[in-house]
Order: C-alpha cells, then structure tokens, then sequence
C-alpha cells in the first residue's frame, strides 16, 4: 500500500476546536477528576435524554458491570442478552457470577427478537439486556411486555445507539427499561475517549449507582448511619473506582452539542451507501423498522455469498491494500471458547451464526466525505466478485 494512501477504519472521531479548548480549559481549572464539569455533563445527558439521572463512568463496560450490581444480579441469576453484540453485554453477567444466555436476533435489523426472549425464560431469569445493535433501537414496548409478565428488570445496552429515538422516544429516557447504559469510545457516536454513563428514572438505584462508581462510600447525610464530622463517609457496599475524569466531562458536554449534527450526517452517509449499493444482487443491508429513527453507529454491509465467488478472508486483505480496513460485528459471544465454559457451542444460536458470516462493517463517522464513499464503494464494487 503507498505510504500516503488515505485509510479509512470503521469508526472514528470527530474532534473540533471547541472540544480542544474546552478540554485545555478544564486543564487549566482546579479540579482535573470529580469536580464540576462530571455533574455538568450528567445534567446535559438528561437534558438530552429526558430521563431524571445520570451516572457517568469509565467506560461502558463499567456502566454495564456497575448495572448489574445495583440491580443485585446474584449467582445463579440467568440475564438474557444478544449474541450479536460486543463481549461486554455478556461478560457483565458474569462479573456479578450470574449466567448470561442469549436469545436468537431478528435477522431483518439483527436485534435481539422478543419472540426468542420469551422462550429462554426460566425461574432464575432476572433480567434482560437489549442491545441497540448499530444504533437502530430494539423492540423495547416487545420487550417491556416480557419483563412484565415475568417480573425481570430491563437494561437498555446502549452503547451504539446515544442519540437514537424508539416510537419518538430518545434511547437513554429508560421509558421502556430500569436503565440505560452508554460508551463514548472513540468510534462511537460522541467521545470523551474512554467513557460511559448509566441512565435511570429511579432515585434509588441512582445513588445506590453513585456510591458503586466510587469504593461503595456516601457522603449524603440521608444515607449516613452517624455523622463524626466534615471528613466522614461510610462504605455501604463494595463499590469500585469506575469514575470518568473532569477532563473527559468536558469533552462530553461539548461533543453532546454537536450530537444532532452527527445523526443527521451519519444517516445521510447510511443512505448514500445504500444508494450506491442497495440495487445490486451481491449487496443487501439490515432493514430500519418504523419505530426506529436511529443515530448509525455502524453501517453492516452484507454480502451474498450465494453469488459471489471470493470468501470473506480475500475480500478484507484486498480492501486493505486499497487503505479501507473494514470490522466485523460481531462474532457471536456464545462463539468465544470462554463461554464454551456454560456450555455454548455453534450451532445454538443459527440467525446470529448466519449475519455473522456475512456482515461487514462500511467505514461510518462523521468526517467522511461524499469523495471517500464514492471511493470506497467503488472499490467494493470492483473487488467483491
Ligand atoms: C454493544 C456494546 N456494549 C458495550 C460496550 C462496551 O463499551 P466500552 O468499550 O466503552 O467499555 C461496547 C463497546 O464497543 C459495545 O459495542
């Protein structure tokens, strides 16, 4: 590959010069980690979420774990999630050394299908973790139905999917869940470089989460069980350092500005691919219902291999000596030779095995040009044959 060849991953930033002053300005203030700007961000996420609380934390791996643990997910506790989703949705199940299992998704958007839930549901179910997969939110009203019937709590992985509406709703108001989780990892659609935040409309489970981000200590005096002074604080429960720095808020409060700027882009790059490779028996993409009005955080290519005569393996290596280095999401989780320890294996899961086979994820962020798309579908054109 020449040297200055333009390369295009999947997934990228989009930083302005207001994010880099805002962050030297956070630099320059007393507080580099748990001062003002942490609360500032949590009260914009609500704003723009509409749900009551929010808790932001390292990452959304940690949004997930501390979910869990405020939701008091035990041993034994079964949570059923998507296989088509990144580790993390079921590895937190785990942390709390409960039982993840997965139910089958609709092959259509590649969400989680509600129908599937129901018949994974045993007496030990405790909860469900839809995942939005590529922004397009899952049926929640479906899902909500379920978790009422049964008596399960509902944790909404929005990792991929801030700035997405379900029935005019916004993803993160928690309507339809007990929570939302939320990553602002670089490739995602806002950044605070690592990141996430956990949403609720519940005051509870709110400052249960406060108190989990932080070694399980309180300092609110309607918590304390005595009071010796200005410096106490009680450990109430076996909390973690999960917190997300002021330096990181900063970049959160300024990249949440631009987030309706970045859906309408992201879904006008979805539209432009579609448009160029939509009519074409080689290409097909996964379907938007009419609940759905999402922010695209990834873009699934998928290739009919009934017709086309290269396998997956050769059309990567080709695209990447042309500077475009496409993802795959994802390999199923119950695929993974760790959860061969719960018993998983190929075959359990068929819908999700299929899409696996034959997704591919087009480079999507906000910074690409109509230029780059033509480029890169060009040569997606010219190599998968
Ligand atoms: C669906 C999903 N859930 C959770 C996570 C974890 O988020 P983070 O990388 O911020 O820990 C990711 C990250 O890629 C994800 O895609």
């Amino acid at each position: 590959m020449p040297p200055n060849m333009k390369r295009y991953g999947y997934g990228h930033q989009s930083i302005s010069e207001a994010d880099i002053n805002i962050v030297v300005k956070a630099m320059r203030s007393e507080f580099l980690t748990q001062g003002p700007l942490v609360a500032k961000f949590e009260e914009a996420l609500c704003q723009y979420t509409g749900a009551k609380y929010a808790v932001v934390v390292a990452n959304g791996t940690v949004a997930l774990h501390l979910a869990m643990l405020v939701l008091e997910i035990e041993p034994n506790d079964e949570v059923i999630t998507s296989p088509n989703t990144f580790l993390a949705s079921a590895n937190c199940v785990v942390y709390a050394n409960g039982k993840p299992k997965f139910a089958d998704i609709d092959s259509a958007t590649a969400n989680i299908d509600p129908k599937n839930i129901e018949k994974q549901i045993t007496q030990k179910t405790k909860a469900i973790i839809p995942v939005h997969f590529a922004g397009q939110s899952c049926d929640m009203q479906a899902i909500q139905n379920i978790a009422k019937k049964y008596n399960l709590k509902i944790i909404e992985d929005a990792a991929h999917a801030i700035g997405s509406n379900y029935k005019n709703t916004k993803v993160g108001s928690c309507k339809y869940s007990d929570l939302t989780t939320f990553s602002f990892h670089p490739v995602k659609t806002i950044t605070t470089g690592e990141g996430g935040a956990i949403m609720t409309n519940d005051k509870n489970l709110y400052e249960k989460l406060l108190m989990l981000r932080s070694h399980g200590m309180t300092k609110n005096p309607k918590r304390l069980h005595k009071n010796d002074g200005q410096w106490y604080y009680e450990m109430q429960l076996l909390g973690y350092n999960g917190r997300l720095t002021d330096i990181q808020s900063a970049l959160g409060i300024s990249q949440l500005k631009r987030i309706d700027q970045f859906k309408s882009k992201r879904r006008k790059i979805v539209e432009t691919y579609k448009t160029l490779l939509g009519n074409d028996e080689r290409f097909s993409f996964l379907k938007e219902k009419l609940y759905s009005d999402a922010c695209f955080h990834l873009c699934p290519l998928l290739v009919n291999f009934g017709v086309v005569k290269k396998t997956k393996r050769e059309i990567f290596v080709e695209l990447s000596s042309h500077g475009i280095n496409l993802q795959v999401h994802y390999i199923p989780v119950h695929t993974q030779p760790f959860y061969k320890n719960y018993g998983y294996k190929l075959g359990d899961f068929p819908l999700s095995e299929e899409y696996y086979k034959k997704t591919m994820s087009l480079p999507l962020y906000t910074d690409l040009t109509q230029c780059d798309i033509k480029y890169i579908t060009k040569i997606i054109q010219n190599i998968v044959k």
